[in-house]
């Protein structure tokens, strides 16, 4: 069974540090760590990376076209300029689903248009690291109806 990749972009390597009051206090390894437990439970793999870099985060979207099974995304920043994210997300034919730690639809208004969402199956955010859970449950829902779970 191919792996589910969870890609993460800029910033959320300062998770811990970064605004806690808006992220919470987890740092991305602990992110990590809650997203194998979680994949452990659920009897799926998952790779788990993050970059500062929009091509490197494009490049990991291609990649899963033939090494995973489906893509969970916090495009962070990216999420909210990036064309390029949409195209690639478009391009790869796998299940895709957006998630954010905080409600960026109770943030500024900036926060409020992402090039994700229409090329995403679904969205989670607002939940903290349970965002991440919520979207595995979730995507293992959507490769199972489609036989490939
Ligand atoms: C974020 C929300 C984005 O608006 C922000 O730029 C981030 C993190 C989140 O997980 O809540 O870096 O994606």
């Amino acid at each position: 069974m191919k792996p589910i990749y969870i890609l993460n972009g800029p910033n959320l390597n300062l998770l811990g540090l970064r605004e806690p009051a808006v992220y919470g206090p987890e740092t991305i390894g602990d992110l990590e760590m809650r997203c194998a437990a979680k994949a452990k439970a659920l009897g799926q793999q998952v790779v788990f990376r993050q970059t500062n870099t929009e091509g490197e985060l494009i490049g990991w979207i291609h990649e899963a076209q033939s090494k995973a099974s489906g893509i969970i995304i916090n495009g962070a920043a990216y999420t909210h300029t990036s064309v390029a994210l949409h195209d690639a997300l478009k391009a790869v034919n796998i299940p895709t689903i957006e998630v954010h730690l905080s409600n960026v639809y109770a943030r500024e208004p900036f926060r409020h248009h992402s090039y994700i969402s229409p090329v995403a199956h679904g969205v989670i955010c607002g939940f903290g690291g349970q965002s991440y859970e919520l979207a595995l449950d979730g995507i293992v829902q959507i490769l199972k109806t489609s036989g490939k779970g």
